[in-house]
């Protein structure tokens, strides 16, 4: 284990962040995305609003920062990319099985979210010429559906996404991914912070307000639970090797307690944001909030329609969802390719070409799933909702498990408390560590498992 703390791959080549503030803001930036502003507010609605924040807080802090904090150990411990992480701290174990989990859990989800993300560029584009407030409104779902099962269209989309994205990572990890965050995170913020005001001063904003911090706990069932639980893993890209990608590039005297609470916090923060940006205006306008995945791309857009300056707040949205989409995307293609550039001995441009190429076309398949290809079905769902499934709902969870009982019972206490402190020199007290390892060794893998065992079955 000794050399655990020395870099494993390329000694001295290896790319790092520059500042703390630049790790925080990458690790906000990947958390905060999709699952913020699209994914968040639906389930929200679909759940009985504020019961389902209340469960979903308690897990973001009670579990998923336990487990970030995990992956956060294994990636600066090791300073090496998913699988070769695993390998570093635990030779010649069979653990760098769950870093190929981890980069195949990517890969499906990098393919579908770009997709996603290419939707973002269309709506920002349709917002940018007014389409929204032209119309009666009518439509809007028609062009919805009709848009994103169209053949041409989306592909261009997800094709400008997907390069955007390349075109940010390749340029490294200081200059590419840093840079981008440290400028857009705080732009992100405050279009998100703007929207939100105009929406809780919207005349009949007060339901949605009720609606968001008034519990209704008898809408709540075992779902609510798991629906809670699932959000908190994809808000904070856990069990998919991106924290412990990010947090390989992390310098050995940064406090890595403080930046997992950060980022947690950071994650919600926006996630509340997101959500009274827009249920105050869903109720001020009197739709139901249960709309489901079509909220933000049906939903909005038919609000923006009859809110007074509805044209150009309907711009700032869909630019901070892309915003919101690519800080995200960053981070999973980037643990795809370090692995890459560590298992293959690559450089950084060819791997991100080559990556790119490969989720380019397990992108377009995605889309077309939706429209042409939609007769292709792996036990009954096209294979977007079979990407998304099996990433979301199975390697995530797989890889979660697998990291908890790693830093639990395989690394212990002595290693945790020697990474947590930077070998001493931070103080933390003894409880801090030991409700941790409460929590990594019996209540998370139960969790886990739980939600596991409901779902499958
Ligand atoms: N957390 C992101 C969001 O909320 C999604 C995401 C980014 C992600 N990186 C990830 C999900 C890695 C799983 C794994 O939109």
């Amino acid at each position: 284990m000794k050399d655990a703390s020395k870099p494993q791959h390329h000694p001295g080549t290896r790319d790092s962040f520059g500042s703390s503030f630049g790790v925080l803001v990458a690790l906000a930036g990947s958390a905060v995305g999709l699952g913020n502003l699209w994914r968040f507010p639906y389930l929200v609605g679909q759940n009985g609003g504020a019961a389902f924040i209340l469960i979903y807080l308690i897990f973001v802090f009670l579990l998923g920062l336990p487990i970030l904090l995990s992956e956060f150990i294994i990636g600066r411990r090791s300073q090496a990319s998913a699988r070769a992480a695993f390998k570093a701290l635990a030779p010649g174990g069979h653990w760098g099985i769950a870093g190929v989990l981890a980069v195949l859990c990517c890969t499906l989800i990098i393919s579908f979210y770009s997709v996603v993300g290419g939707w973002g560029c269309e709506y920002l584009f349709k917002s940018l010429c007014f389409d929204f407030t032209r119309g009666d409104g009518s439509d809007l779902e028609n062009l919805f559906s009709s848009f994103s099962t169209s053949v041409w269209p989306p592909l261009i989309c997800h094709t400008v996404f997907l390069a955007a994205t390349a075109g940010i990572v390749i340029s490294g990890v200081k200059n590419g991914i840093e840079k981008f965050s440290k400028v857009m995170m705080p732009v992100l913020f405050i279009i998100m912070v703007g929207i939100a005001i105009r929406s809780l001063t919207l005349e009949g904003a007060g339901a949605g307000i009720t609606y968001l911090f008034h519990p209704d706990w008898s809408k709540v069932t075992a779902n609510t639970f798991l629906a809670a639980l699932g959000q908190a893993f994809f808000s904070l890209s856990l069990g998919s090797g991106m924290v412990i990608t990010y947090g390989s590039y992390v310098k050995k005297d940064a406090n890595i307690l403080s930046l997992g609470a950060q980022t947690a916090a950071a994650d919600t923060i926006f996630a509340l944001i997101a959500g009274c940006a827009i249920m105050p205006a869903v109720f001020a306008f009197g739709i139901s909030p249960s709309e489901g995945p079509g909220l933000v791309f049906i939903t909005l857009p038919h609000i923006f329609g009859q809110l007074p300056l509805g044209g150009v707040i309907a711009i700032f949205f869909f630019l901070a969802l892309l915003l919101a989409a690519l800080t995200s995307s960053i981070s999973v293609m980037e643990v795809i390719i370090a692995f890459v550039m560590e298992e293959f001995q690559m450089k950084r441009r060819p791997a991100t070409i080559l990556v790119f190429l490969v989720i380019w076309v397990l992108g377009c398949l995605c889309s077309l799933s939706l429209g042409v290809l939609g007769d292709w079905k792996v036990f009954g769902k096209n294979i977007f909702d079979l990407f998304d499934y099996v990433s979301a709902n199975v390697l995530m969870l797989i890889g979660g498990l697998v990291v908890v009982v790693f830093v639990g019972w395989k690394l212990g206490r002595k290693e945790m408390h020697d990474e947590l402190t930077n070998s001493g020199k931070l103080r933390i007290p003894n409880w801090v560590i030991d409700i941790m390892l409460v929590l990594l060794r019996f209540v998370a893998p139960a969790a886990i498992l739980a939600i596991a065992v409901f779902q499958w079955i």
